[in-house]
Protein backbone atom coordinates (compact mmCIF):
# COMPACT_ATOMS: atom_id res chain seq x y z
CA UNK A 1 0.00 0.00 0.00
CA UNK A 2 1.11 3.68 -1.08
CA UNK A 3 2.74 5.41 2.34
CA UNK A 4 0.91 8.81 3.73
CA UNK A 5 3.44 11.26 3.16
CA UNK A 6 4.26 13.86 5.65
CA UNK A 7 6.00 17.37 5.65
CA UNK A 8 6.99 18.67 9.24
CA UNK A 9 7.01 22.16 10.01
CA UNK A 10 9.38 22.82 13.08
CA UNK A 11 11.86 20.34 14.10
CA UNK A 12 12.53 21.88 18.20
CA UNK A 13 10.61 19.91 20.88
CA UNK A 14 6.84 18.75 19.47
CA UNK A 15 8.46 18.30 15.77
CA UNK A 16 11.34 15.90 16.98
CA UNK A 17 8.25 14.06 18.91
CA UNK A 18 6.14 13.91 15.74
CA UNK A 19 8.91 12.44 13.93
CA UNK A 20 9.92 9.94 16.12
CA UNK A 21 6.32 8.75 16.15
CA UNK A 22 5.61 8.41 12.97
CA UNK A 23 9.12 6.59 12.13
CA UNK A 24 7.40 4.14 14.70
CA UNK A 25 4.11 3.97 12.59
CA UNK A 26 3.34 1.82 9.36
CA UNK A 27 1.99 3.38 6.47
CA UNK A 28 3.45 6.98 6.93
CA UNK A 29 6.50 8.45 5.85
CA UNK A 30 7.95 12.20 6.79
CA UNK A 31 9.60 12.68 3.83
CA UNK A 32 9.98 16.74 3.96
CA UNK A 33 11.14 18.77 7.05
CA UNK A 34 11.45 22.65 7.64
CA UNK A 35 13.31 24.56 10.24
CA UNK A 36 14.85 28.18 10.23
CA UNK A 37 17.71 26.38 12.01
CA UNK A 38 20.38 24.99 9.56
CA UNK A 39 21.70 23.03 12.07
CA UNK A 40 18.56 21.32 12.86
CA UNK A 41 18.18 20.37 9.15
CA UNK A 42 21.63 18.56 9.43
CA UNK A 43 20.00 16.09 12.19
CA UNK A 44 21.47 18.19 14.90
CA UNK A 45 18.96 18.70 17.48
CA UNK A 46 21.12 18.68 20.73
CA UNK A 47 19.62 22.46 21.38
CA UNK A 48 15.79 20.94 21.78
CA UNK A 49 14.89 20.77 25.59
CA UNK A 50 11.26 21.15 25.39
CA UNK A 51 8.46 22.04 28.42
CA UNK A 52 8.13 18.39 29.71
CA UNK A 53 12.30 17.57 29.60
CA UNK A 54 13.41 15.97 26.56
CA UNK A 55 15.08 12.81 25.71
CA UNK A 56 18.75 12.24 24.23
CA UNK A 57 19.10 14.62 21.89
CA UNK A 58 22.35 14.15 21.69
CA UNK A 59 22.20 11.63 18.46
CA UNK A 60 22.25 13.51 14.88
CA UNK A 61 18.80 12.65 13.69
CA UNK A 62 18.70 10.05 10.74
CA UNK A 63 17.59 12.67 7.49
CA UNK A 64 18.51 10.59 4.68
CA UNK A 65 15.70 10.83 1.96
CA UNK A 66 14.27 13.99 3.34
CA UNK A 67 13.59 17.16 1.68
CA UNK A 68 14.78 19.99 3.33
CA UNK A 69 13.58 24.29 3.66
CA UNK A 70 14.57 26.51 5.19
CA UNK A 71 11.05 28.04 6.15
CA UNK A 72 7.46 26.81 6.74
CA UNK A 73 5.81 28.39 4.02
CA UNK A 74 8.63 27.01 0.87
CA UNK A 75 7.64 23.40 2.71
CA UNK A 76 3.81 23.94 1.44
CA UNK A 77 4.86 23.85 -2.62
CA UNK A 78 6.10 20.40 -1.81
CA UNK A 79 3.36 18.45 -3.75
CA UNK A 80 4.43 14.90 -2.56
CA UNK A 81 2.71 15.86 1.02
CA UNK A 82 -0.63 13.99 1.85
CA UNK A 83 -0.63 15.90 5.75
CA UNK A 84 1.33 18.85 6.68
CA UNK A 85 1.88 18.31 10.22
CA UNK A 86 2.52 21.92 11.90
CA UNK A 87 4.62 22.27 14.95
CA UNK A 88 6.32 26.12 14.90
CA UNK A 89 5.63 28.33 17.51
CA UNK A 90 1.87 29.42 17.68
CA UNK A 91 2.10 32.82 16.37
CA UNK A 92 2.41 31.50 12.53
CA UNK A 93 -0.05 28.20 12.65
CA UNK A 94 -2.79 29.89 11.27
CA UNK A 95 -1.50 30.90 8.45
CA UNK A 96 0.32 28.10 7.02
CA UNK A 97 -2.84 25.86 8.32
CA UNK A 98 -4.70 27.88 6.08
CA UNK A 99 -2.51 27.88 3.04
CA UNK A 100 -1.87 24.04 3.48
CA UNK A 101 -5.91 23.60 3.71
CA UNK A 102 -6.43 25.90 0.39
CA UNK A 103 -3.23 24.10 -1.22
CA UNK A 104 -5.23 20.89 -0.51
CA UNK A 105 -3.25 19.17 2.00
CA UNK A 106 -4.74 17.33 4.92
CA UNK A 107 -3.23 19.51 8.44
CA UNK A 108 -2.09 18.35 11.80
CA UNK A 109 -1.33 21.67 13.74
CA UNK A 110 -0.25 21.65 17.31
CA UNK A 111 -2.45 23.11 19.99
CA UNK A 112 -2.98 25.98 21.20
CA UNK A 113 -3.72 25.99 16.86
CA UNK A 114 -4.17 30.14 17.43
CA UNK A 115 -3.33 32.93 19.19
CA UNK A 116 -6.84 34.36 19.90
CA UNK A 117 -10.46 33.36 19.40
CA UNK A 118 -10.65 35.60 16.09
CA UNK A 119 -7.66 33.68 14.39
CA UNK A 120 -9.26 30.24 15.18
CA UNK A 121 -12.91 31.34 14.40
CA UNK A 122 -11.37 32.34 10.44
CA UNK A 123 -9.59 28.93 10.89
CA UNK A 124 -12.74 27.19 11.80
CA UNK A 125 -14.54 29.09 8.62
CA UNK A 126 -11.66 27.17 6.06
CA UNK A 127 -12.12 23.86 7.78
CA UNK A 128 -15.59 23.68 7.31
CA UNK A 129 -15.52 24.71 3.67
CA UNK A 130 -12.43 22.27 2.75
CA UNK A 131 -12.43 18.54 1.70
CA UNK A 132 -9.31 18.20 3.37
CA UNK A 133 -9.45 16.66 7.35
CA UNK A 134 -8.38 18.72 10.57
CA UNK A 135 -6.90 17.78 13.72
CA UNK A 136 -5.82 20.53 16.43
CA UNK A 137 -3.33 18.85 18.23
CA UNK A 138 -5.23 18.79 21.39
CA UNK A 139 -3.46 15.62 22.82
CA UNK A 140 -4.96 15.19 26.29
CA UNK A 141 -8.32 14.26 24.83
CA UNK A 142 -6.66 11.32 23.45
CA UNK A 143 -4.33 10.90 26.33
CA UNK A 144 -5.82 6.92 27.22
CA UNK A 145 -6.43 7.82 31.03
CA UNK A 146 -8.05 10.43 30.18
CA UNK A 147 -10.04 9.33 27.03
CA UNK A 148 -11.08 5.94 28.96
CA UNK A 149 -12.15 8.47 31.81
CA UNK A 150 -14.33 9.97 29.16
CA UNK A 151 -15.89 7.37 27.66
CA UNK A 152 -16.91 5.53 30.93
CA UNK A 153 -18.41 8.28 32.29
CA UNK A 154 -20.07 9.48 28.52
CA UNK A 155 -20.90 5.78 28.94
CA UNK A 156 -22.90 6.26 31.84
CA UNK A 157 -21.03 4.14 33.87
CA UNK A 158 -19.78 7.00 36.55
CA UNK A 159 -23.09 8.39 37.52
CA UNK A 160 -22.73 12.30 37.44
CA UNK A 161 -20.06 14.14 38.18
CA UNK A 162 -19.92 16.03 41.68
CA UNK A 163 -16.45 17.33 41.83
CA UNK A 164 -13.61 16.93 39.75
CA UNK A 165 -9.88 18.78 39.82
CA UNK A 166 -7.59 19.04 36.81
CA UNK A 167 -3.82 20.01 37.69
CA UNK A 168 -0.88 20.54 35.32
CA UNK A 169 2.29 21.68 36.44
CA UNK A 170 5.46 22.19 34.50
CA UNK A 171 8.72 23.49 36.14
CA UNK A 172 10.43 27.04 34.79
CA UNK A 173 10.96 26.48 31.07
CA UNK A 174 12.68 30.09 30.61
CA UNK A 175 15.34 29.66 27.73
CA UNK A 176 14.25 25.79 26.48
CA UNK A 177 12.44 26.84 23.26
CA UNK A 178 13.33 28.53 19.67
CA UNK A 179 14.37 32.56 20.28
CA UNK A 180 12.52 32.12 24.11
CA UNK A 181 9.26 32.15 22.58
CA UNK A 182 7.28 30.15 25.33
CA UNK A 183 8.62 33.12 27.51
CA UNK A 184 6.74 35.91 25.46
CA UNK A 185 2.96 36.07 26.22
CA UNK A 186 2.15 37.94 22.85
CA UNK A 187 3.50 34.73 20.87
CA UNK A 188 2.70 31.86 23.57
CA UNK A 189 0.02 33.46 25.59
CA UNK A 190 1.35 32.31 28.50
CA UNK A 191 0.57 29.18 30.77
CA UNK A 192 -3.02 29.83 30.48
CA UNK A 193 -3.23 29.27 27.00
CA UNK A 194 0.25 27.41 26.04
CA UNK A 195 -0.20 24.70 28.78
CA UNK A 196 -3.43 24.97 30.76
CA UNK A 197 -5.91 24.95 27.91
CA UNK A 198 -5.01 21.33 27.53
CA UNK A 199 -7.40 21.04 30.56
CA UNK A 200 -9.74 23.52 29.89
CA UNK A 201 -10.09 22.03 26.56
CA UNK A 202 -10.66 18.25 28.36
CA UNK A 203 -13.22 19.62 30.27
CA UNK A 204 -15.11 20.81 27.12
CA UNK A 205 -14.79 17.40 25.85
CA UNK A 206 -16.04 15.49 28.98
CA UNK A 207 -18.67 17.90 30.63
CA UNK A 208 -19.79 20.29 27.92
CA UNK A 209 -19.97 24.17 28.20
CA UNK A 210 -19.37 26.00 31.39
CA UNK A 211 -21.76 28.92 32.09
CA UNK A 212 -18.97 30.96 33.57
CA UNK A 213 -15.41 30.69 35.02
CA UNK A 214 -14.15 32.46 37.84
CA UNK A 215 -10.34 32.32 37.70
CA UNK A 216 -7.54 33.58 40.09
CA UNK A 217 -3.73 34.07 38.02
CA UNK A 218 0.25 35.52 38.65
CA UNK A 219 1.10 37.26 36.08
CA UNK A 220 4.72 37.97 34.73
CA UNK A 221 6.45 35.14 37.03
CA UNK A 222 8.47 33.61 34.38
CA UNK A 223 6.99 35.08 31.13
CA UNK A 224 6.52 38.58 30.16
CA UNK A 225 3.06 39.68 30.28
CA UNK A 226 1.60 35.91 30.65
CA UNK A 227 -0.73 34.76 33.12
CA UNK A 228 1.92 32.51 34.41
CA UNK A 229 -0.53 30.33 37.20
CA UNK A 230 -4.17 30.18 37.27
CA UNK A 231 -6.66 28.61 38.89
CA UNK A 232 -10.28 28.19 37.52
CA UNK A 233 -13.35 27.67 38.71
CA UNK A 234 -15.69 26.40 35.66
CA UNK A 235 -19.58 26.73 36.48
CA UNK A 236 -21.66 23.91 35.69
CA UNK A 237 -24.59 24.02 38.04
CA UNK A 238 -24.81 20.91 40.77
CA UNK A 239 -21.22 20.38 40.45
CA UNK A 240 -17.46 21.73 41.34
CA UNK A 241 -15.36 21.65 38.44
CA UNK A 242 -11.69 23.33 38.98
CA UNK A 243 -8.26 23.61 36.92
CA UNK A 244 -4.88 24.73 38.01
CA UNK A 245 -1.86 24.69 35.51
CA UNK A 246 1.40 26.96 35.29
CA UNK A 247 4.96 26.86 34.86
CA UNK A 248 6.06 29.07 38.13
CA UNK A 249 7.88 25.91 40.03
CA UNK A 250 11.97 25.92 40.00
CA UNK A 251 13.50 23.88 37.14
CA UNK A 252 14.21 20.51 38.37
CA UNK A 253 10.51 20.32 39.80
CA UNK A 254 9.10 17.18 37.43
CA UNK A 255 6.14 17.72 35.18
CA UNK A 256 2.87 17.03 36.68
CA UNK A 257 -0.32 15.83 35.23
CA UNK A 258 -3.04 14.46 36.81
CA UNK A 259 -6.84 14.77 37.74
CA UNK A 260 -9.45 13.40 40.57
CA UNK A 261 -13.19 13.03 39.51
CA UNK A 262 -15.62 12.10 42.16
CA UNK A 263 -18.76 10.80 40.26
CA UNK A 264 -22.08 9.20 42.41
CA UNK A 265 -20.37 5.59 41.58
CA UNK A 266 -16.68 5.90 41.34
CA UNK A 267 -13.77 8.32 42.59
CA UNK A 268 -11.22 8.46 39.73
CA UNK A 269 -8.03 9.11 39.48
CA UNK A 270 -4.96 9.47 37.88
CA UNK A 271 -2.11 10.59 40.70
CA UNK A 272 1.10 9.39 41.84
CA UNK A 273 -0.53 5.64 42.40
CA UNK A 274 -1.22 6.05 38.48
CA UNK A 275 -4.75 5.48 36.98
CA UNK A 276 -7.15 4.08 38.90
CA UNK A 277 -11.35 3.77 39.67
CA UNK A 278 -12.31 3.50 43.14
CA UNK A 279 -15.76 2.27 42.98
CA UNK A 280 -18.19 3.15 45.92
CA UNK A 281 -18.72 -0.46 47.13
CA UNK A 282 -14.63 -0.85 47.69
CA UNK A 283 -13.67 -2.58 44.81
CA UNK A 284 -10.53 -0.85 43.24
CA UNK A 285 -9.38 -1.20 39.36
CA UNK A 286 -6.34 -0.57 37.56
CA UNK A 287 -7.16 -0.02 34.26
CA UNK A 288 -4.72 -0.89 31.67
CA UNK A 289 -5.56 1.57 29.01
CA UNK A 290 -2.49 2.35 27.36
CA UNK A 291 -1.01 0.32 24.53
CA UNK A 292 2.39 -0.25 24.76
CA UNK A 293 2.51 0.58 20.97
CA UNK A 294 1.27 4.18 21.06
CA UNK A 295 1.39 4.96 24.60
CA UNK A 296 0.92 8.47 24.80
CA UNK A 297 -1.79 11.49 23.46
CA UNK A 298 1.05 12.26 20.90
CA UNK A 299 0.83 8.49 19.58
CA UNK A 300 -3.04 8.05 19.87
CA UNK A 301 -3.97 11.27 18.04
CA UNK A 302 -1.43 10.99 15.06
CA UNK A 303 -1.41 7.25 14.46
CA UNK A 304 -6.04 7.87 14.40
CA UNK A 305 -5.24 10.93 12.20
CA UNK A 306 -3.04 9.13 9.98
CA UNK A 307 -5.17 6.24 9.66
CA UNK A 308 -8.17 8.40 8.69
CA UNK A 309 -6.16 9.70 5.99
CA UNK A 310 -5.34 6.09 4.80
CA UNK A 311 -8.47 5.18 4.27
CA UNK A 312 -10.16 8.32 3.61
CA UNK A 313 -12.67 8.51 7.17
CA UNK A 314 -13.30 12.04 8.17
CA UNK A 315 -11.60 12.26 11.80
CA UNK A 316 -14.84 12.58 14.20
CA UNK A 317 -13.77 10.16 17.55
CA UNK A 318 -11.82 13.01 19.56
CA UNK A 319 -12.83 16.08 18.12
CA UNK A 320 -14.32 19.16 16.31
CA UNK A 321 -13.54 22.61 15.26
CA UNK A 322 -16.47 23.88 16.90
CA UNK A 323 -15.41 22.66 20.17
CA UNK A 324 -11.84 23.83 20.01
CA UNK A 325 -13.33 27.40 19.42
CA UNK A 326 -15.54 27.01 22.54
CA UNK A 327 -12.42 25.81 24.29
CA UNK A 328 -10.54 29.23 23.36
CA UNK A 329 -13.98 31.16 24.38
CA UNK A 330 -13.48 29.77 27.72
CA UNK A 331 -9.63 30.71 28.47
CA UNK A 332 -10.60 34.03 27.08
CA UNK A 333 -13.25 34.35 29.67
CA UNK A 334 -10.57 33.22 32.37
CA UNK A 335 -7.81 35.70 31.08
CA UNK A 336 -10.68 38.62 31.44
CA UNK A 337 -11.34 36.97 35.18
CA UNK A 338 -7.98 36.91 36.08
CA UNK A 339 -8.07 40.57 34.72
CA UNK A 340 -11.06 42.11 36.11
CA UNK A 341 -11.13 39.53 39.35
CA UNK A 342 -14.92 38.92 38.79
CA UNK A 343 -17.16 35.91 37.61
CA UNK A 344 -16.88 35.90 33.90
CA UNK A 345 -19.85 34.62 31.87
CA UNK A 346 -19.41 32.91 28.54
CA UNK A 347 -20.76 34.11 25.52
CA UNK A 348 -20.41 30.96 23.38
N1 LIG B 1 0.78 18.97 22.52
C1 LIG B 1 1.70 19.20 23.45
O1 LIG B 1 1.69 18.57 24.49
C2 LIG B 1 2.74 20.24 23.19
C3 LIG B 1 3.92 20.27 23.97
C4 LIG B 1 4.88 21.24 23.66
C5 LIG B 1 4.66 22.15 22.63
N2 LIG B 1 3.49 22.11 21.93
C6 LIG B 1 3.21 23.09 20.87
O2 LIG B 1 4.03 22.75 19.73
C7 LIG B 1 4.42 23.94 19.03
C8 LIG B 1 5.93 23.97 18.94
O3 LIG B 1 6.49 24.00 20.27
P1 LIG B 1 7.94 23.44 20.59
O4 LIG B 1 7.97 23.13 22.05
O5 LIG B 1 8.28 22.35 19.64
O6 LIG B 1 8.82 24.72 20.27
P2 LIG B 1 10.39 24.78 20.00
O7 LIG B 1 10.80 26.17 20.30
O8 LIG B 1 11.08 23.64 20.72
O9 LIG B 1 10.52 24.49 18.44
C9 LIG B 1 10.07 25.36 17.45
C10 LIG B 1 10.88 25.06 16.18
O10 LIG B 1 10.31 25.79 15.08
C11 LIG B 1 11.37 26.37 14.31
N3 LIG B 1 10.74 27.52 13.60
C12 LIG B 1 10.32 28.70 14.10
N4 LIG B 1 9.66 29.41 13.15
C13 LIG B 1 9.68 28.65 12.01
C14 LIG B 1 9.17 28.81 10.69
N5 LIG B 1 8.47 29.90 10.33
N6 LIG B 1 9.43 27.84 9.77
C15 LIG B 1 10.13 26.74 10.11
N7 LIG B 1 10.61 26.52 11.35
C16 LIG B 1 10.39 27.45 12.29
C17 LIG B 1 12.46 26.70 15.30
O11 LIG B 1 13.72 26.78 14.69
C18 LIG B 1 12.34 25.50 16.26
O12 LIG B 1 13.17 24.43 15.84
C19 LIG B 1 3.82 25.11 19.84
O13 LIG B 1 2.63 25.55 19.28
C20 LIG B 1 3.58 24.52 21.23
O14 LIG B 1 2.56 25.15 21.93
C21 LIG B 1 2.55 21.17 22.16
Amino acid sequence: MKKIKVGLAGLGFMGTTHLGIYRGLKDVEVVAIADLDPAKLKGDISKVVGNIGGGDNSKLLEMKGIKTYSSAFDLLSNSEIDIMDICVPTPDHQKIAVAALQGGKHVICEKPVCRTVAELEELAEVVRESEKFFNAGMCVRAWPEYYHAQSMFKAGKFGKIITAGFRRLSPNISGNSWDNWFMDAKKSGGALLDLHLHDTDFIRFMFGRPEAVTSFGINSVRSDGGVDYVMTNYSFPGSLITAEGGWCASRKVPFEMSFQMIFEKATVRLAGEGYKIYWENGDVESPQVADAALPTGWHQELAYFVNCVRDNVKPDKYQDMADIVDSFKIVAAEQKSVDTGKTVKIKY
